[in-house]
């Protein structure tokens, strides 16, 4: 428990070695932070090309500490082009020979593009993308899953100027039609299937069913692996688009700095998915300057983040943060597990992996498949690792150093949010010393603090919520335009801007921040986001079922993630039988996708409620997980806690 006496804490000092190479040292640190907010963040954009340089680092109310709520706006009336700055800008340099993507298939082939061969497949798609009818402005909707050409076609639609929105390709063709409708998107870029053949139709079965059920149409849809090479029904096949664009050139849209880059949609705390919309200019400079100091990321690394590129982890930091500064970054389709529990090792050792990136919740699976699969494997390449996603405990961090990092990688906590678009509390590895269990303090350039709900702010060792007190420029559009608490979490206090992160932290006697998990109905499962709200809203459909809470238990060792658990009550003349379990699961597939069907469903009678009728959600996530209740004679009904945990046998 953090209590504030900093004594009892453990302190892990960066490798000599590591520091002697870094990006950014201590002394690079505090010449950023010596620059001052927000000029700070020019030296960050320096990362960039800019084909207009910006009339100022920052404009808006916020800038001057003001109460004016105006719209914040990073790097006014700069222009730049994302896929100039991640591809062709490497080309020129001469580097069009090196590795860009090197791709690791579920079947266990693989696929390299140099940054040349990137540039020519994204011009190609460029040229026919605009073909097809795609202007400036307009939503391209990507819906694939872990292939080159996710990114050669996001960064096609960056080089047009048309915002992409990727999907998760575990999405359900109810959750795509929602995306795609929400975006007003009428271009869908997919695939056959995850397989080249078997039953490889699903995701473009999943696409066709989202294409009928939205009310605007879908104009144009273009399918990758086509086994034939030719669309069935209205489409285009992608390898033909390409092979006809074959040496298109596409100039570049030089974008207005906060022109959108991309929208992405993440689970609120509402049952509706919340749509968050990232700009050009401020959330690149964000993600080339998190990659550079906190990734240590340059030209002659090669970066693993194992996240899906359907999540923002994905688009920051294994697409744009590292292609921004012409690394190396590897892509793959498959499991940690499949063939072998060695896989993930065995792909660093042959790519050479200088930089690793993944979440608590794979860390954890390793440990339980044992030391000896790393241990096989020589990963003596690897420089540093990062974790993401969740908070990382002292146990994992350091089976992490010790077992994948050989003891002298620097382990870096990153902590940040779909709407933060990249990094904004982490160590810097080549500058600041590592505390295992806490993420460290706010980046330089940005600032945050611990509140309690009137956002006074918490003294060290008392908890409360993270808020962030000063725009930083990876901020996703909507926190820029929106003021007032609430739905749209950022408000004044006391002249103070504050943007609620959703998360508890608290604040160790150094300053170093441990994060508590979320103030909010959002979860972590395994590293992905989801609403509580959102299941629950998928549950409560089903006919029969009167009420329902969703909370997240323990890890389940089997699945690698955490379970799942939803707590339903029938109406009143319905069994809470096998059939009615069925059904659950099956609407929540339906309306989400499989990652989000419960592990565990348990009928109840009733659900533990306040007396103003509050579904008390932390009882049932204590009764989930078998632990101690506490009192419960706030409860309206607390009879039903016993009888919920005599039904679960705790
Ligand atoms: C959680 C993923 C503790 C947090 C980048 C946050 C973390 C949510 C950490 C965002 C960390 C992310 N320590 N918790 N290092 N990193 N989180 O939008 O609850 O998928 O609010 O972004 O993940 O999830 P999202």
């Amino acid at each position: 428990m953090v209590d504030g006496t900093p004594d009892e804490r453990e302190w892990v000092d960066p490798p000599e070695s590591f520091v002697a190479q870094a990006n950014v040292t201590a002394a690079d640190r505090d010449a950023f932070r010596a620059a001052g907010w927000p000029e700070c963040w020019r030296r960050a954009a320096d990362l960039l090309e800019w084909d207009r340089g910006f009339d100022a680092v920052l404009d808006g109310g916020a800038s001057a500490g003001t109460d004016d709520e105006g719209s914040i706006r990073w790097f006014p009336g700069g222009r730049l082009n994302a896929a100039h700055n991640c591809v062709d800008r490497h080309v020129e340099a001469g580097r069009g020979d090196e590795t860009a993507v090197a791709w690791e298939g579920k079947l266990g082939e693989t696929r390299t593009y140099t940054y040349r061969e990137l540039h020519d497949e994204v011009n190609a798609f460029a040229a026919a993308l605009r073909e097809l009818g795609v202007g400036e402005g307009d939503v391209v909707t990507l819906y694939l899953p872990m292939i080159p050409e996710l990114p050669v076609a996001m960064l096609a639609c960056a080089r047009i100027g048309a915002p992409h929105s990727v999907v998760f390709a575990g999405f359900s063709a109810d959750a795509l039609a929602t995306r795609l409708s929400g975006a007003e998107s009428e271009f869908l870029v997919t695939c056959d299937g995850y397989y080249r053949r078997g039953a490889a139709l699903d995701l473009k079965r999943r696409a066709d069913n989202a294409c009928v059920s939205v009310s605007h149409s879908v104009e144009q849809v273009v399918v990758n692996r086509l086994d034939d090479g030719r669309p069935a029904g209205d489409c285009h096949a992608y390898a033909d688009l390409v092979d006809d664009h074959a040496g298109a050139t596409v100039e570049p849209v030089a974008r207005e700095s906060d022109d959108l880059l991309f929208l992405i949609y993440t689970s609120g705390t509402t049952g509706e998915p919340t749509l968050v919309r990232h700009t050009t200019g401020g959330y690149l400079t964000h993600v080339a300057w998190t990659s550079h100091a906190v990734l240590d990321l340059g030209p002659d690394d090669t970066h693993w983040c194992s996240a899906d590129v359907g999540w923002i982890t994905g688009h920051s930091y294994a697409v744009y943060g590292p292609l921004a500064l012409g690394a190396t970054t590897v892509l793959y389709e498959g499991t940690p597990d499949h063939p072998e529990t060695d896989r993930l090792w065995e792909i660093i050792e042959r790519n050479d992996v200088d930089v690793f990136y993944t979440a608590p919740t794979s860390i954890r699976a390793f440990m339980k498949w044992g030391e000896e699969h790393p241990a096989r494997h020589d990963l003596s390449s690897l420089r540093l690792l990062g974790s993401v996603g969740e908070p990382i405990d002292e146990t994992a961090w350091h089976w992490y150093r010790d077992h994948v990092g050989d003891g002298d990688c620097p382990v870096v906590d990153t902590w940040w949010q779909t709407e933060t678009g990249g990094i904004v509390l982490s160590t810097l590895p080549g500058a600041d010393r590592m505390r295992p269990g806490a993420v460290g303090k706010s980046l330089p350039g940005v600032e945050t603090a611990v509140v309690d709900e009137t956002g006074r702010h918490a003294d060290d060792g008392e908890a409360g919520q993270l808020v962030v007190t000063r725009p930083w420029p990876g901020m996703a559009r909507s926190l820029c335009e929106e003021s007032g608490w609430g739905a749209r979490r950022t408000r004044r206090v006391d002249g103070e801007w504050q943007y609620a992160t959703g998360d508890n932290a608290v604040r160790d006697a150094d300053g170093y921040l441990h994060l508590l998990g979320r103030a909010d109905d959002v979860v972590k499962v395994s590293d992905r986001r989801l609403s509580t709200a959102e299941i629950e809203s998928a549950i409560v459909g089903v006919e029969g079922v009167a009420e329902a809470a969703v909370v997240v238990g323990a890890d389940d060792e089997a699945a690698h993630r955490s379970e799942i658990h939803a707590f339903v009550s029938p109406e009143s003349n319905v069994a809470g039988d096998d059939a009615l379990r069925e059904r659950v699961g099956r609407a929540v597939e339906e309306a989400i996708g499989s990652i989000a069907v419960p592990d565990v469903v348990t009928f109840a009678p009733s659900l533990p409620k306040t007396r103003s009728g509050k579904v008390v959600r932390r009882y049932l996530a204590a009764i989930a997980n078998g632990e101690e209740l506490g009192d419960t004679s706030a409860l309206r009904n607390p009879e039903v806690v016993g009888e919920l945990e005599s039904l679960l046998d705790r």
